[in-house]
């Protein structure tokens, strides 16, 4: 086994699905899925996920494992010489810009945290809960920072290895609670109307926005295109399945972003909302549901703890990934680097929190500074890392090679390994460059 190299599949497939499921599941997936209409993007999501997410997925356990490096150092190694080190340090900014929001909505878990294990979650006007709080000047930004600290504290004591075994146990919690949760909300007056809105599509919803939205969505759930699966893959062992990986993590990923949709949108149909909410749409949603429930309460603050660990295990692999290049490219030790790092993180996430309150008024391109980074990076920045990795796996490594790694030397059969090389040669970058012509408006 390599050094510091995950112990088994099991403990690479953990950390890789850990990194996977997040708040891009559960809070972030059922408000894209309700901002475009429900079904549409549901079905046109499913689709990416297997022809566009996979071979991207696997062109990512390829790379990170054949050179054993960070994202940036990974392409130095394979093409020496060359620039395309740049898709790598694309994916260190992307990893920057990513942790800004996603550390302040860490935050607001912790937030919900509290006020679940002090049994505040019996507040009837959930919405105006939310606004109040994320508006506050001092609190939520209080909270992000804690959220990054303890993202650091892990890295840093390297309890990762810890936080992979707890994953063992933590995955499985957390379908059950969002099973049960599910269920629950499904036996809700008029929780109908949510699933209808979920399974009936309507094509005429598609639209270029829309089209990005869920290739966006698909890359940012499953942490592709930003080199997180080619840092964790340079740790995963030459005799492990990659194909296997990438399938378990694919299927798991999207049983947590549909489980989450079956919770949160029939609910909101129920209790009278809107599905086009927003960012707040789970926080505002889920106290109703507890409010509501047999021993909510309690549920709560399972329910809580479980979304905090699963934004946590995912807020880790984004540091990671910054950290791990970091600490190649500057002659600095690991923790001072992490301090460097997460100084400027509790900037730039101090100013998307304030961006949702006292810095409501400032605007980029019409949008706040919160929703600019979420944008940037899900919209720009991962399709762009996608596009490089897509064509660096499909036309500048030899195809023998990929066979090589991707078949542990031969040892597997991959019955279709040629219709892998045609996606991500082919169809993967011409897919996304037309869906940026498509909602640049070129056509
Ligand atoms: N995939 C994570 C989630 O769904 C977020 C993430 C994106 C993590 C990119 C790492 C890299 O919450």
């Amino acid at each position: 086994m390599r050094k510091d190299g995950f112990s088994s599949q099991i403990g690479a497939l953990m950390a890789i699905i850990g990194s996977a499921v997040g708040l891009g599941n559960l809070w972030k997936f059922p408000y894209i899925a309700g901002k475009n209409g429900g079904a549409t993007f549901i079905f046109l999501y499913i689709g990416f996920m297997i022809i566009l997410c996979l071979p991207l997925m696997l062109s990512e356990l390829v790379i990170g494992r054949r050179a054993g490096l960070d994202a940036a150092g990974s392409f130095k190694k394979l093409a020496p010489n060359t620039k395309w080190y740049i898709t790598g340090l694309i994916g260190v900014v992307t990893a920057f810009t990513i942790l800004s929001f996603y550390s302040v909505v860490g935050g607001w878990t912790i937030e919900y945290l509290i006020s679940s294990l002090t049994f505040k979650t019996e507040d009837s006007n959930a919405q105006a809960h939310f606004t109040d709080f994320i508006q506050s000047p001092i609190r939520p930004l209080f909270l992000h920072l804690s959220f990054i600290v303890l993202t650091a504290a892990v890295l840093w004591t390297g309890v990762k290895n810890g936080i992979e075994k707890f994953s063992k146990y933590l995955m499985p919690l957390l379908f059950l609670m969002i099973l049960g949760l599910a269920i629950f909300s499904l036996s809700l007056p008029n929780a109908m109307l949510g699933v209808e809105f979920l399974l009936k599509p309507n094509f005429a919803d598609l639209s270029p926005g829309l089209i990005l939205d869920a290739l966006g969505q698909g890359l940012f759930s499953l942490s592709l295109g930003m080199g997180t699966i080619i840092t964790y893959s340079a740790y995963i062992d030459k005799k492990e399945n990659l194909v296997q990986i990438a399938v378990i993590t694919i299927v798991m990923d999207l049983i947590f972003a549909l489980l989450a949709s079956l919770v949160i949108l029939p609910a909101v149909f129920s209790f009278g909302f809107q599905p086009n909410e927003g960012p707040g749409l789970l926080f505002i949603t889920l106290p109703q549901i507890f409010l509501q429930m047999p021993f909510g309460s309690y549920f709560a603050i399972v329910f809580f703890s479980v979304l905090f660990i699963a934004a946590l295990s995912s807020s880790i692999s984004l540091l990671e990934v910054i950290v791990a290049y970091m600490c190649r490219a500057t002659k600095l030790s690991r923790k001072k680097n992490i301090l460097i790092i997460v100084s400027a993180l509790s900037f730039t996430g101090a100013i998307c929190s304030l961006s949702l309150g006292p810095l409501a008024n400032f605007k980029i391109f019409g949008n706040s500074i919160f929703d600019f980074f979420d944008i940037l990076s899900s919209t720009y920045l991962m399709p762009l890392g996608a596009l490089l990795i897509s064509l660096f796996l499909g036309w500048k490594m030899k195809k023998t090679d990929v066979y090589d790694e991707l078949s542990n030397s031969g040892s597997l059969v991959l019955p279709l390994f040629n219709m892998f090389i045609f996606l991500v040669r082919y169809f993967v970058p011409l897919a996304i460059i037309l869906i940026f012509l498509n909602k640049l408006q070129v056509f």
